[in-house]
């Protein structure tokens, strides 16, 4: 059992691209610490990698953030316990079914497929910032966009509809209040409300995921309205939010380190092992979360039936017996088996996806703006806070 004082948790970032520094304990306290959250509950978090993996893939942690026990980071999240989410919050066997659905959409073989139109959003984002000119807030202009543009392809959402649905999403994500995040649900549930109904209306089915929910599945009973909206809302969510915080803070963390950049950009084909070691270090799903269903013997620890159990992934991913020297960006290290996109039967649906988006996004803007570097100095510009995906708030550039 661990005999340090409780850390509180989660705490924000100083530098963007390190964990913060309160939880320097946890990292010698391996691997496993006792912490605290908001509301003074005290759950489990895991800190080894090793540990990590195991308890993912272990079924007697449950994700079902209805339940009364399920740990909550903020008061926002307990707001959101009502209702059920789709594949992030359910169990096997549902889950099974749910993602066995999904997964044909999201294979390497598709994602490659859509690298050309990938390129295309990316290269259209970039003639724009050229034709503005400097300086641009690269979140707005070039990583938002880029990935909401392809998840609204891909589901069969108007892109056209971008400003509403990202500005609710980060009340969900972020908004001050539980209040707040369940007024911006409702303007989404309303939101997809009116999307399926119009899908219903069309005689030929369009090609994306929403399109098959709501004429292969809705129509035919299989699904109901409930459940054809929680899949678009986790869909569109996680496929754009997370993409656009790697893009932003990928870059920044790229120009904080030139030596690397500029071994980046001399040899292109580094850009797999890059984006790899980027997505280890940036960590920026930084809290994952289970309660215990049983009880679970961890050496001579026992995780009790009912405790929450807390993984930080950016203290897990610096496990320095998997990763020497972890604090460095390093990609001639093995990156292998992080865990940034999670691990078991809950890892990253969308991580073929996003590996796609970042390795273009990245390549293409050194590659056409080869002069980018930050327009105010680093220590000015804003990161998110610990309790949501991390990130920039905005990045300030000019070329
Ligand atoms: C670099 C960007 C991304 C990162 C770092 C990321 C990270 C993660 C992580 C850590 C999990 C596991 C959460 C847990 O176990 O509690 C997850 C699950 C998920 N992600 Fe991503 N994600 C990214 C991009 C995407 C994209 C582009 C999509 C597209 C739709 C997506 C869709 C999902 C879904 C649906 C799940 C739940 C899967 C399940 O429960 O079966 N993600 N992601």
């Amino acid at each position: 059992m661990p005999e340090t004082q409780p850390v509180a948790f989660p705490q924000s970032r100083t530098c963007p691209y390190q964990p913060p520094t309160g939880y320097d304990p946890l990292r010698s306290d391996r691997p496993l610490a006792r912490v605290t959250l908001y509301d003074g509950r005290e759950v489990w978090l895991v800190t080894g990698h090793g540990l990590a993996r195991e308890l993912l893939a272990d079924p007697r942690l449950s994700t079902d953030r209805t339940h009364p026990d399920f740990p909550a980071l903020t008061e926002r999240f307990t707001a959101a316990r009502g209702r059920t989410v789709a594949l992030l919050g359910v169990d096997d066997p549902v889950h099974h079914t749910q993602r066995r659905m999904m997964v044909p959409r999201f294979t390497l073989r598709r994602a490659t497929e859509l690298r050309p139109r990938i390129q295309e959003i990316v290269d259209e984002r970039i003639d724009a910032m050229i034709a503005q000119g400097p300086p641009a807030d690269l979140v707005t202009a070039f990583a938002l966009p880029v990935p909401s543009t392809v998840i609204c392809a891909l589901l069969g959402v108007p892109y056209a509809d971008h400003d509403f649905f990202e500005g609710q999403s980060r009340r969900l994500l972020r908004g001050p209040t539980g209040a707040d995040l369940l007024d911006a649900r409702a303007r989404l549930d309303a939101y997809f409300e009116d999307l399926i109904d119009q899908k219903l209306k069309q005689p030929e089915p369009g090609d994306g995921v929403l399109d098959e929910l709501v004429h292969g599945r809705l129509r035919t009973g299989g699904m109901s309205r409930e459940e054809v909206i929680s899949f678009a809302t986790i869909l569109l969510i996680a496929g754009h939010e997370t993409t656009a915080n790697m893009i932003s803070l990928g870059t920044y963390t790229l120009l904080q380190n030139p030596r690397r950049l500029a071994e980046l950009k001399a040899d292109p084909a580094l850009l797999p092992g890059v984006v790899e070691e980027l997505l280890r270090m940036l960590s920026i799903a930084d809290s994952l979360m289970r309660r215990a269903a049983e009880d679970i013997a961890v050496g001579d620890t026992v995780i009790r039936a009912g405790d929450g159990v807390l993984f930080a992934t950016s203290v897990i991913n610096r496990d320095e017996g998997v990763y020497p020297e972890p604090d460095s960006l390093d990609w001639h290290r093995p990156t292998r088996h992080h865990v940034a996109f999670g691990f078991g039967i809950h890892q990253c649906l969308g991580q073929n996806l996003a590996r796609a988006e970042l390795e273009i996004a990245l390549h293409t803007l050194f590659a056409r703006l080869p002069g980018l570097r930050l327009a105010v100095p680093a220590e000015e510009i804003p990161c998110k806070p610990g309790d949501t995906i991390q990130g920039m708030l905005e990045l300030p550039v000019t070329w």
